[in-house]
């Protein structure tokens, strides 16, 4: 194999239209972000039928910025990796048609790739030294797991939510007090302002699934409190109960990466997808690893959130590993971590 392998990556399994261009999974050369929550907050959420014709409408302008940026064009890459699920089908099918055009047009390799397993692979992209085996925890408006990473491209679910995702229950309670969609930034901003001691809510477990998760008790318990509230003519304090549910969810999902970590023997731990740029999550993350020897990673901000790079990292090694795929590539809105 060629010493540098330029990759063009593209990304469109919910609301975000992304290409990038990256060289050996770490090098990004270019990010491209076209955001479409300025469409879908009017609806408070996304709505699928929208961000397919978005992406339809944006995708070309993405892949050129991205290759213009990167100084390359569709004859100079190295291969076209693409998100084919999980995630919304019709947004998803855009990226897969546009990927599958660009492979047949140039005569370049196809590679599906997973994106979640996209999410985790963000990590490397600011880490040089981060190599697997490693923990890590994968909390986004969809998901919410904890995966073990055997080796580049093998994965082990050692943890999953049994209802709401963490993204999720960060979107459903900032609704609940007024803030908008999407909830998680929000709540983050917020939450500086109260007090994270205010209200107490539960930390829900799963019975015989320790490292299993469940939010959607809490997300009822933030909902009582306010009904009640209103019921009695108390004021809510939002920043308070932004503070308190936002300390409540951070502090489960610390308590079971860490927990993880040690019980399958790691000692590095790493967080991925939208709700890893939560920087309570990130501050705690790091007390708690510091004190159990683990080291700690985690992506900025921008590679956290849905992002074309991410695909890039992770198609990278799946196609170090030889997987390709074929023109009969089709999107899978289930498609679980580690299915080829
Ligand atoms: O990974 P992502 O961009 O899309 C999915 O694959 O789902 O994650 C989006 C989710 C949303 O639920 C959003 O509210 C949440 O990540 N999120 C945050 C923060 N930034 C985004 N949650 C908590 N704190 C944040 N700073
Ligand atoms: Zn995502």
């Amino acid at each position: 194999m060629k010493e540098k392998t330029t990759i063009l990556a593209i990304e469109s399994s919910c609301d975000e239209t992304a290409a990038a261009v990256v060289v050996n999974g770490r090098d990004v050369r270019s990010n491209v972000i076209f955001s479409q929550i300025d469409l879908h907050k009017l609806y408070g959420g996304v709505v699928p039928e929208i961000a397919s014709r978005k992406h339809i409408e944006k995708i070309n302008q993405v892949i050129e910025e991205a290759l213009e940026t990167a100084g390359e064009t569709l004859d100079t890459i190295d291969a076209v990796c693409v998100t084919y699920g999980p995630g919304l089908v019709g947004a998803l099918l855009v990226g897969v048609a546009e990927a599958k055009a660009i492979a047949y047009a140039k005569k370049k390799p196809l590679v599906g790739v997973h994106h979640i397993e996209g999410h985790i692979c963000a990590n490397y992209i600011e880490h040089p030294d981060l190599e697997p085996p490693f923990m890590c925890l994968v909390a986004s408006g969809g998901h919410s797991h904890l995966v073990k990473v055997l080796d580049y491209g093998e994965y082990e679910i050692v943890g999953r939510t049994r209802d709401d995702a963490a993204g999720e229950a960060f979107d459903k309670v900032a609704r609940a007090i007024g803030l908008g969609y999407p909830g998680g930034p929000k709540i983050d901003k917020l939450s500086k302002e109260g007090d994270p001691k205010a209200i107490k809510f539960p930390r829900a477990k799963v019975e015989g699934a320790e490292n299993d998760f469940s939010f959607s008790g809490l997300k009822s318990a933030v909902l009582n409190y306010l009904n009640n509230c209103q019921m009695k003519g108390i004021p809510v304090n939002r920043a308070d109960v932004a503070a308190s549910f936002q300390e409540a969810v951070v502090d489960v999902l610390s308590e079971h990466t860490v927990r993880a970590a040690l019980e399958h023997g790691m000692d590095k731990v790493a967080i991925a997808g939208g709700v890893a740029s939560n920087q309570s999550l990130r501050k705690i993350m790091q007390e708690r690893c510091k004190k159990n020897n683990l080291e700690f990673y985690y992506p900025s901000p921008i590679y956290c959130t849905d992002n074309a790079a991410m695909i890039g990292a992770a198609g990278y090694y799946e196609y170090k590993k030889g997987v390709r795929h074929g023109l009969d590539l089709n999107a899978i809105p289930n498609l679980k971590i580690g299915q080829r």
